[in-house]
């Protein structure tokens, strides 16, 4: 039997045709999320895609990274993570392993401790990856099971200073959240 993934996000993406190419082209609906019984899928309407920071970056058809190159420095910090990806002309497509858990973002109430472990946690995984860092800890992208904790979505993996870190950090665990209320004493 054939089995229909559900669709659980879809998103644009910006690519360049060519190296020659100065302005991106942004495709609408580019980069799409399925969820499989046994992984999810992320896929990219284009092969020219590059992973990597969208911050503090002009973007060129050579900044950041390749397919390859992406999924070799995943491999490196998450080993497991990725179970298979292929590159076609005209898209990219990368299975991941269904992480245990819930997101962090969707556990309440948010009290200090619960956003100090998170943010623990985040600091001892750069430091494990230092001078990458995963460059995306939003609550959505921190899978909690029990008292372990992973960081899923590694799109945004690249080199990043020590400042742009501590100031990622603080905006998506604090700042964010401070704003938006939820964090409770
Ligand atoms: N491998 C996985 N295991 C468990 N849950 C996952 C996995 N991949 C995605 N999810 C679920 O789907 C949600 C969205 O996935 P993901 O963060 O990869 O995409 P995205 O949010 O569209 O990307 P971005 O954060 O760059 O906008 C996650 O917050 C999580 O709930
Ligand atoms: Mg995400």
């Amino acid at each position: 039997m054939i089995e229909y993934p559900e669709l659980i996000k879809s998103k644009y993406i910006f690519v360049f045709e060519n190296k020659k190419r100065t302005k991106p082209k942004k495709i609408d609906y580019g980069r799409k999320l399925w969820k499989y019984k046994t992984h999810y899928r992320k896929t990219w309407d284009h092969h020219n895609f590059r992973f990597g920071k969208t911050k503090n970056r002009k973007i060129t058809a050579e900044s950041g990274w390749s397919v390859d190159e992406h999924i070799e420095l995943v491999n490196t910090f998450f080993p497991g993570y990725i179970l298979d990806y292929k590159v076609y002309k005209g898209s990219i497509w990368i299975d991941y392993k269904i992480i245990k858990g819930v997101p962090a973002s969707e556990i309440f109430p948010k009290t200090s401790e619960f956003i100090k472990k998170i943010y623990r946690f985040c600091v001892d995984n750069y430091k494990k990856t230092a001078p990458f860092f995963h460059g995306d800890c939003t609550l959505d992208n921190i899978m909690v099971d029990g008292d372990d904790l992973y960081l899923i979505d590694w799109d945004r993996c690249d080199l990043y200073s020590e400042e742009e870190v501590y100031a990622d950090l603080y905006q998506d665990l604090i700042r964010t959240n401070i704003i938006k209320r939820l964090i409770y004493k």
